[in-house]
Formats: C-alpha cells, sequence, structure tokens
C-alpha cells in the first residue's frame, strides 16, 4: 500500500516511523516532508495548504491512503476535497475540523451538551468585551476564536492585562480575522494532559494518554510554544478515570458532532484540565499532537496503518490497542528564540550517534538537508524521544542522546518529564 503523509513536523516524522513498520505499507511519501521523513520515505515538495496540487499528486500516484498532520489543511477542507475525487483520507471533514477551527463553535458545543468545560462569554465587539471585564473574576483567559499558532490565548492576571488582550486581539488584530470573535473564559486551575483518540464518527478508541510541556522554560515557566516535550503514560489518570474521560467527554463529543451533522472521523485531540481527579476540556484539536505524537507512538504495539484504515473504513469497533508498559519521554531540541524570532541554517551535528538505537529516536521537526548535511530549518527542530523501563530511566536516555546533539543556538529544557517522577 501507498500512504501520503501530509506535513513537515516532528509529528510527521513520528507517523512516518510507525507506519514504516506496518507489514501492508510500501511506499510512504510525506508532502512536504523534513530532513528525517526523507530517509524514510519520498518529500514531495507541495505546500500543506495547496490542496489542489495535494489532490492531484494522491489521484497520479495511486495513493492508499492519506494522513493529514496540521490543522490547516484540515479546516481548509482537505478531506472533503479528497473524498469528492474517490481518495481515502484519514482526518476529519471542514465542518467537524471547526471543532478545532473555530473555539466558538466548541465551546458552544460543549455548553449545549453538558460536557465538561470552564464557563466563557463570547464577544463580537471590543467595547462589550471591555465592560463586561470589569465586573469579570480574575484571573481570566481570553481566546482568538480562530487558528492562531497556538499564541491566541491569553492568561490574564489583572484588568488592565485583560483590556490589552482584547486590544490586541479585536482592534490591533494581532491574529487577523481570527480575533473578530473572542472567547473571555474562567481561569482553570489543575494539570494539564492530552488524549488522542481516534474515531470512525460513531466508535472512538483512546490512544495512551501523553502529557506536554507547553512553556518554554523550566519549571513550565515563559511563554507557550507548540510543546517543549511529552511523555506517555501519565501518572496523573487512573484507569478509571481514562474511563470516565471517555463515557462523559469524548463519546458525548463524537454524538454530539454526529447530532449536529458533521460526523467526526480522525482524531480527536482532547487537551484537558484535570482536578481532583475531575476533568475538564480545554481545548479540543482535530489533528495529532506535537509533540505529544512522538512517545504516544513509540508505546503503541498495534500496527498503526491499521488502526488508521479502520478508522476511514467505520470498523473501529473491532480494534483493541496494546501499550508497551515502557516510558516515553520527548525533549524537543528548537532554535535559541522560539517560540519568538529564531535563526535557521544551522549545520546539526551529531545525528549519526544515534543512528540505529532500538529505544531512542531523534524524530525531525524543523530540519532540511543541504549540501550533504542536516540544517535547522524551523523553531522546533528535533524531538529526542527515548523508552526506559521507569520515566526516571526514559528520562535520562533521552537526555544522554539529547548531549551528542549540537548545533550552534540550541536551545532546550532540562526537566521533561520531572514532574510525572515526582509524582510517581
Ligand atoms: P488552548 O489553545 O485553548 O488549549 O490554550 C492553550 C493553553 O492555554 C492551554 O494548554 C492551557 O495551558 C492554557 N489555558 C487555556 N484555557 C485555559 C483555562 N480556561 N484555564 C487555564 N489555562 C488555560
Ligand atoms: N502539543 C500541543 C499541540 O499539538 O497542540
Amino acid at each position: 500500500m501507498k500512504v501520503l503523509i501530509i506535513g513537515a513536523g516532528g509529528r510527521e516524522h513520528a507517523l512516518a516511523w510507525k507506519l514504516s513498520r506496518s507489514g501492508r505499507v510500501g511506499k510512504i511519501f510525506i508532502a512536504p516532508g523534513n530532513a528525517g521523513t526523507a530517509e524514510i520515505g519520498e518529500n514531495v515538495d507541495i505546500a500543506v495548504d495547496d490542496i489542489p496540487a495535494l489532490v492531484k499528486f494522491a489521484a497520479s500516484a495511486k495513493i492508499d491512503l492519506t494522513v493529514v498532520g496540521p490543522e490547516l489543511p484540515l479546516t481548509l477542507g482537505i478531506v472533503d476535497d479528497f473524498r469528492a475525487s474517490n481518495l481515502k483520507v484519514f482526518g476529519p471533514s471542514k465542518l467537524a475540523a471547526e471543532l478545532e477551527g473555530s473555539k466558538a463553535f466548541c465551546k458552544d458545543l460543549l455548553k449545549k451538551y453538558n460536557i465538561p468545560s470552564a464557563a466563557y462569554e463570547k464577544f463580537t465587539d471590543a467595547d462589550s468585551a471591555k465592560e463586561y471585564l470589569k465586573s469579570a473574576k480574575l484571573p481570566l483567559v481570553i481566546k482568538a476564536d480562530g487558528l492562531a499558532a497556538g499564541k491566541g490565548v491569553i492568561i490574564c492576571q489583572t484588568y488592565e492585562e485583560a483590556v490589552a488582550a482584547v486590544e490586541q486581539l479585536m482592534e490591533e488584530r494581532a491574529f487577523g480575522t481570527a480575533g473578530e470573535t473572542i472567547i473571555v473564559e474562567e481561569f482553570l486551575e489543575g494539570e494539564e494532559v492530552s488524549i488522542l483518540a481516534i474515531s470512525d464518527g460513531t466508535t472512538v478508541v483512546p490512544l495512551a494518554p501523553a502529557q506536554d510541556h507547553k512553556a518554554i522554560f523550566n519549571g513550565d515557566k515563559g511563554p507557550n510554544t507548540g510543546g517543549m516535550g511529552a511523555y506517555s503514560p501519565t501518572p496523573l489518570l487512573t484507569p478509571a478515570m481514562e474511563a470516565d474521560i471517555l463515557e462523559n467527554i469524548l463519546e458525548p463529543t463524537i454524538q454530539a458532532m454526529e447530532d449536529e451533522g458533521r460526523e467526526y472521523t480522525g482524531v480527536l485531540y482532547a487537551g484537558l484540565m484535570i482536578k481532583d481527579g475531575f476533568a475538564k476540556v480545554l481545548e479540543f484539536n482535530c489533528r495529532f499532537g506535537d509533540p505529544e505524537t512522538q512517545p504516544v507512538l513509540m508505546r503503541m504495539e498495534n500496527d498503526l496503518f491499521e488502526l488508521l484504515m479502520a478508522a476511514t473504513e467505520e470498523e473501529l469497533d473491532e480494534v483493541s490497542l496494546s501499550w508497551t508498559n515502557a516510558t516515553a519521554v520527548c525533549v524537543v531540541l528548537a532554535a535559541k528564540g522560539y517560540p519568538g524570532k529564531y535563526e535557521k541554517g544551522s549545520v546539526i551535528s551529531g545525528l549519526d550517534k544515534l543512528r540505529g538505537q532500538k529505544d531512542t529516536i531523534a524524530f525531525h521537526a524543523g530540519t532540511a538537508e543541504k549540501d550533504g548535511a542536516v540544517v535547522t530549518a524551523g523553531g522546533r527542530v528535533l524531538g529526542i524521544t527515548a523508552l526506559g523501563t521507569s520515566t526516571a530511566e526514559a528520562i535520562t536516555k533521552a537526555y544522554k542522546a539529547v548531549e551528542a546533539i549540537e548545533w550552534d543556538g540550541v536551545y532546550f529544557r532540562t526537566d521533561i518529564g520531572a514532574k510525572a517522577v515526582q509524582k510517581a
């Protein structure tokens, strides 16, 4: 079988790596891919949002299954266009992807179907929002409705910060039309967990839970990034809590989407806040998480191709998943300056030292090949992921591998997974 993966990040390298281990997958194409995916399959130089070119390529290359990585093509309707051309594709339709594409849609749906989440108000003009803030309880969270590359969420401790956030989103339009509508939300305390679940529209199968370190600095301090590291499993959830999340959050959401005429297939990524053993939805994403996918797929014992095929053929009720008991920890190596301005083009050394290691993989994100060398080409550059018999061992193995890698301006957190060890 031939598979096309759309995207260029660490998530897509991990998907390519896992799919390449399936006995049923012959050839893998990645559009546009990175230097890591080029070692597994063939990179195709098409941008993730050039949907007509992607459809044309998939048809001419006779692709059996396309797996969409990032949210942008999903919210633009790539799945609808592939299906209209009779091409098999794993992901939600444009209407279903609105669950991530519009936070207002997501919050309204959660409220309508009584799915636990933070209380909120929705505004389409800055004056009403500012009026509301005068009497709102602090701290609070202000969110742009639309996609803002993970940066449209502002946590406000004071009234002045909240007013500034409204102005930034609605008046200065820092994220363009994404800020036409905003959500002002109750601040939730607790610890975050990511659950990536696979849905065929009716049945939903959660993957092993993971935790992501979103902040740029140690101790979960500083601005949020796409994710500086992740690990799976997490000591935060008991099997009873996982069952509760399936029954009270994931299944009702898939059912709600069906009731709304927006059948949801693909990955339903639930970002959850856990407090006192109880989960509330922070957000849904309509795709695999990055970097959560890297540790989660390293622990998966199933054939990923068969799982994704079962989801596209509405046969998920026949699937049961199994996981190694080992813990996987992923440490992201980023370019200095990320999530702000950073440089590209530095030569990365040491990758050859990790090649062939069974339990440690350097998943590439922002990398490119230049004159025979691998160079940095993005903010998040590599995700060094290791399996260990305990979280502590996986952390030690991952950081030992991190030591082997060097480039001018490498930055990483030194405490990935530490909070899980403290809890265990
Ligand atoms: P979102 O894109 O909605 O997940 O928000 C990004 C990040 O902002 C989350 O991962 C949380 O760390 C934080 N966040 C979002 N909403 C809330 C909330 N209601 N309370 C506390 N933190 C939040
Ligand atoms: N790691 C967070 C995300 O994928 O959105």
